[in-house]
């Protein structure tokens, strides 16, 4: 990081990567501002299950907004809270130095945000850190990148499901155009998976992908994450 760009964080949840960015920029004496991106809100059933066992007190209603502004307050001064669907919110914002992307669960939103968030992008700089990229149930991350080789490399793979990816090129419409999967045939989107599980040897995910091959193929429809089928 080179306080030459923000950073943005897209699906923030209740603000745990958002803290842990914040933390991060804080401890390294960075100056950068942080966007974070989500709906804020929570239902009983994922209050119950997430937030309560987490030591978070029961609250009414399903707005998250209140909770998340104090537990971030610590950082409140480096951080905007951008409440809404990320689709219609967009960025409107400079250059993005670095990108954290845990919102990609829907094709058409992956492919929107991609159109939306990485024209800002400093070629060469920027970096894009992929929460789900080995996750099966979300095959379509790994199939966006591989699509969009000749702009993205992949630098570091974070246990568990994690891989973090450097701008090499300035994204344009011939980007943004390879980058649509919702436009790829399932064929299409296998070859591509196919060629991130070889791209991925040399960082040591390769054989993770192993995985989302096999769940691509048994849900090649599929473009929802909760509603993909296990493979196994
Ligand atoms: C897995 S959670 C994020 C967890 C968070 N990054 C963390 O580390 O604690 C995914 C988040 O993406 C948000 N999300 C998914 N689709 C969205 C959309 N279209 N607009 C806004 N937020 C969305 C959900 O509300 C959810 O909070």
């Amino acid at each position: 990081m080179e306080d030459i760009g923000d950073v943005v964080d897209l699906g923030c949840f209740v603000g745990g990567s958002t803290a842990r960015l914040a933390a991060g920029l804080a401890a390294g004496k960075r100056r950068a501002h942080l966007h974070a991106y989500d709906r804020f809100g929570c239902d009983e059933a994922l209050k119950a299950r997430l937030l309560y066992p987490a030591g978070i007190a029961p609250f009414e209603g399903t707005d998250t907004l209140p909770l998340v502004r104090k537990l971030l307050a610590p950082w409140q001064d480096r951080i905007t809270l951008h409440p809404g669907q990320i689709q219609d919110t967009g960025w409107s914002g400079g250059p993005i130095e670095l990108l954290f992307m845990d919102a990609s669960k829907k094709v058409p939103l992956m492919d929107r945000m991609a159109q939306q968030f990485f024209p800002a992008l400093i070629p060469g700089k920027s970096l894009v850190i992929q929460q789900d990229y080995l996750h099966w149930r979300t095959p379509w991350v790994p199939v966006q990148m591989e699509a969009m080789a000749d702009w993205f490399t992949p630098v570091a793979f974070a246990p568990k499901d994690t891989v973090v990816f450097l701008n090499t090129r300035q994204i344009d419409e011939a980007a943004l155009e390879a980058g649509q999967v919702a436009r790829m045939t399932p064929n299409a989107r296998l070859s591509a998976l196919r060629r991130a599980r070889k791209a991925g040897d040399s960082l040591g995910y390769g054989k993770r992908l192993a995985q989302s091959v096999q769940a691509m193929k048994a849900n090649p429809d599929c473009e929802v994450a909760f509603k993909m089928q296990s493979p196994a």
